[in-house]
Formats: structure tokens, C-alpha cells, sequence
């Protein structure tokens, strides 16, 4: 193979790595990371049918309406503060799980509703571009 092809080569995937670092995290990413945290409660459609759910009071929110229920648009900053402060372990309800991975990662800015670009973690910026696929 030819010196110049292999810079090329080398060159692509470099690219591809800084990218990949920087752009918004894609939602299967989020998938993931809420089937691991948030589905025992949520439900794995997200519709707050999860394991131990029944008998909790208040009940899991029924995450698939959060963008209807907010006049058509996904409620960035509502979502990010209540996640975060279910992180820090003041959502009222039932035994806190560690989530501490959640807040840990490289900081990607998410637009949140006053137009603001946030620095936000990446799990947790993941978890809402997922968020944001399961409305309906
Ligand atoms: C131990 C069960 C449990 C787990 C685990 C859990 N939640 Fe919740 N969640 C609840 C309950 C209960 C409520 C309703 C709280 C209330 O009304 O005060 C709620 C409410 C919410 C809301 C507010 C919805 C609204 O209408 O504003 C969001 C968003 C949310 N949860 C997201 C998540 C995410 C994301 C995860 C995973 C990181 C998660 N929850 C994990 C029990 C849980």
C-alpha cells in the first residue's frame, strides 16, 4: 500500500475518534443506560409499569408523555433537574440506587429550554436524546 493511502487511513480514523468525543451522544447509548437505572421503576417502554412500581406512591412517572404533557415540547431542563436531583438522592419515593456513574463523563453541551448550552455529562446527556425517542 502506498505511504500517502496509509496517512489517509490513519487521518479518517483520527477524525472519526475526535468526533466521536465531542458530538452529542446517540440516544442507543441512552438505551442502555436507562434499562440499567430506570426501567425497574419506569418500565422498559418507559410508561411507569416497571417491577416496583406497583404499590409505590407516588407512582413512577409515565415517561413517553413528558413532551405532551408539556404543551408538545420535551422538557429539557425539568427532566435534568429531576434526574439530578434523584442522583443526589432527594426524589421522594423508595430506596435510592447508586447512579453516581450517571454524573461522571466527558461534558457535552445539551441546549436546555431557556436556549442555554449546559455543560452536561454525557451518560446523562444520553439518557435524555433517549428520553426524547420514547415520546409519543
Ligand atoms: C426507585 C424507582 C425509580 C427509579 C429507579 C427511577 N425513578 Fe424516576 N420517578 C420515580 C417516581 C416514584 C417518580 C414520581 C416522583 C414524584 O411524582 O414526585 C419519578 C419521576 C421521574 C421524572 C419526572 C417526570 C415528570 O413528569 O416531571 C423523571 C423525568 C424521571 N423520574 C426520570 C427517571 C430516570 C431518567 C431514571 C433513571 C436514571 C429514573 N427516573 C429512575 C421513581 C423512580
Amino acid at each position: 500500500m502506498k505511504r500517502g493511502v496509509i496517512f489517509a487511513m490513519v487521518g479518517a480514523v483520527g477524525l472519526v475518534l475526535a468526533c466521536t468525543a465531542y458530538e452529542m451522544p446517540e440516544h442507543r447509548e441512552g438505551a442502555a443506560i436507562y434499562e440499567q437505572n430506570c426501567a425497574m421503576c419506569h418500565g422498559s417502554d418507559g410508561r411507569g409499569d416497571g417491577e416496583v412500581a406497583a404499590g409505590m406512591s407516588p407512582a413512577p412517572a409515565d415517561l413517553t408523555v413528558l413532551a405532551r404533557s408539556n404543551g408538545g415540547a420535551f422538557p429539557v431542563s425539568r427532566v435534568l433537574s429531576q434526574v439530578d436531583g434523584y442522583l443526589k438522592g432527594d426524589m421522594a419515593g423508595d430506596d435510592m440506587p447508586e447512579f453516581g456513574v450517571l454524573l461522571e463523563g466527558d461534558l457535552v453541551p445539551v441546549e436546555t429550554d431557556d436556549g442555554i448550552m449546559t455543560p452536561t455529562p454525557r451518560p446523562l446527556a444520553a439518557l435524555l436524546a433517549y428520553l426524547e425517542t420514547i415520546q409519543r
